[in-house]
């Protein structure tokens, strides 16, 4: 079995939450995406984030660039506030302060032993350390279209 490496826990507190007036993602030009978005730990906790918002978002993650293609990353979701709240047990404490409410965690990973190999051997001088790259730039899609 693939070893997996968690690196991140990222927090879809609200959709489009740094992006104010903006009722639909597809008025919002790619510039002003980049340049609106912000770490958001300041959230309202009553406005919901469906399971269809999240797909969303995960499918875009998956179209970032990956080395062969090899798309590494893999995503864990809890949407009930129980399993939420389960993922936040396992966090440190100044974030589990910034995420008290949030109505979904989207636990962010990558398989070892894909990423940065060619016909199963170690392809360069970094090794099995690709994958954090992939998973990287796989994140910065997520948080963009978050
Ligand atoms: C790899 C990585 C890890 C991060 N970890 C945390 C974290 O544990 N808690 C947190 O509140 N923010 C975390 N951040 C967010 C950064 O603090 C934030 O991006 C930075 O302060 C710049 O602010 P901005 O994202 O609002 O532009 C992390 C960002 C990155 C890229």
């Amino acid at each position: 079995m693939k070893k997996v490496v968690i690196i991140a826990i990222a927090i879809v507190a609200a959709m489009s939450c740094g992006r104010q007036g903006s009722e639909s993602s597809s008025a919002v030009s790619f510039d002003e995406v980049l340049e609106t978005r912000r770490s958001i730990r300041d959230f309202d906790a009553s406005k919901e984030v469906t399971e269809a918002q999240v797909r969303e978002i995960l499918t875009t993650a998956q179209g970032a660039p990956s080395w062969t293609n090899s798309q590494p990353s893999r995503y864990y979701v809890a949407i009930s506030p129980d399993k939420a709240d389960a993922v936040r047990e396992l966090i440190g404490e100044r974030n589990k302060q910034s995420t008290k409410g949030a109505p979904v965690f989207i636990v962010s990973t990558f398989v070892k032993g894909l990423s940065g190999f060619s016909r199963g051997k170690i392809f360069n001088e970094i090794g099995d350390g690709w994958g954090a790259y992939d998973n990287g730039l796989s994140n910065a899609y997520l948080v963009l279209k978050a």
